[in-house]
């Protein structure tokens, strides 16, 4: 097969950030994609649904004309979060729970979750998703092992509590995690990034040290790569695309103390293109990018469509704006798949 054409796919995790670089993202991924669940990690973080909104007017602003995206936006939740932000406006799809001190900006994320159960009993009522970096913070767990322990510590007694909430567990990154999910309700699922389908913990360490493979969670052993193969190409409904693409500066990235986050956006459904055709399961990939997230999210799946084809290109060393630049994923080296529109 050279030439792929699928139903245009939706990003249902993605970081674009705010200011100069917002405006250096925003047309990668609203070239590929129709819509996408945007994380409200930034600096200080959107907490509110006035904030949203307007976080989503400043990415609308930066949109090329010539296309059409929709960003959909989410709340941060703290143990301050107030019950009354919920439900107030459409434009708010979910809410992040993030661990405090578990990932990028996330320093006033949620200590103590039962200090939030108010919140999620409003978000229970009003079907308002949660979406979960499922990793514990504790300094004395094995950062290999903090998604499993989170599950088993936190995620699964939520789910107990709060039967009814849409929860989604994003970027898995284990088998245990995949298990996980799958043996939970029809309201839990996982989205999954191209760069965890991709890569395995060696990356980190291919020839030295490798800051632009650094994300969190963390890569994890060839074993747990495979399980999230597997749940992707299942054609599992509970499994979609979430690129988790997060934009740092190559001098953030490239630093003695490195910030965690890879930039696939670039290039983003082409990489999934690669890893579904490497499973022998290309014709599974237009569930997986386009079907799958608009079904658990309750919103229409999109109507137009990308075409792929089979076209080598390279991929950029660099890009620069104003006075930064950005190390795309797989910088300098070749692509297979090519979008074109
Ligand atoms: C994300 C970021 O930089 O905002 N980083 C990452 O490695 N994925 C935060 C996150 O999703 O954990
Ligand atoms: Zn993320």
């Amino acid at each position: 097969m050279n030439s792929l054409t699928i139903t245009r796919p939706d990003d249902w995790h993605l970081h674009l950030r705010d200011g100069d670089m917002l405006a250096v993202v925003v047309p990668h991924t609203a070239r590929q994609f129709a819509r996408a669940i945007v994380m409200p990690n930034l600096d200080p973080p959107v907490t509110t649904t006035d904030q949203a909104l307007a976080y989503r007017r400043r990415i609308l602003d930066v949109v090329p004309e010539e296309l059409n995206f929709d960003p959909l936006m989410t709340l941060y939740l703290t143990d301050e979060t107030s019950s009354d932000e919920i439900g107030i406006d459409a434009c708010v799809h979910a809410v992040k729970w993030y661990p405090a001190g578990a990932t990028t900006n996330s320093s006033r994320g949620v200590s103590d979750i039962s200090r939030c159960y108010k919140v999620l009993e409003k978000m229970q009522q009003h079907d308002v998703p949660l979406l979960v970096h499922g990793e514990v913070t504790d300094a004395d767990v094995d950062v290999f092992d903090r998604e499993q322990v989170f599950i088993d510590r936190y995620l699964a007694p939520v789910t107990e509590r709060f039967p009814g909430l849409r929860v989604v567990l994003e970027h898995v990154t284990t088998r245990q995690g995949v298990e996980f999910v799958k043996e939970s309700s029809a309201r839990i699922a996982a989205t999954i990034t191209a760069h965890h389908l991709l890569l395995n913990r060696n990356a980190l360490f291919t020839g030295g040290l490798r800051p632009h493979h650094y994300c969190l969670p963390v890569l994890k052993r060839e074993q747990h790569r495979q399980a999230l193969v597997e749940a992707a190409t299942s054609g599992n409904s509970k499994f979609f695309l979430g690129t988790d693409s997060a934009p740092h500066t190559k001098i953030a990235k490239e630093s003695g103390c490195g910030c965690a986050g890879m930039y696939t956006a670039l290039a983003a459904i082409e990489l999934y293109a690669e890893v579904f055709e490497e499973a022998g399961a290309l014709d599974r990939l237009e569930a997986f990018a386009s079907f799958h997230g608009a079904d658990f999210y309750g919103l229409p799946r999109n109507s137009d469509t990308i075409t792929l084809l089979r076209q080598a290109w390279r991929v950029p060393d660099v890009l620069s704006f104003d006075h930064a630049e950005l190390v795309p994923f797989r910088a300098g080296e070749m692509m297979q798949w090519k979008h074109v529109g």
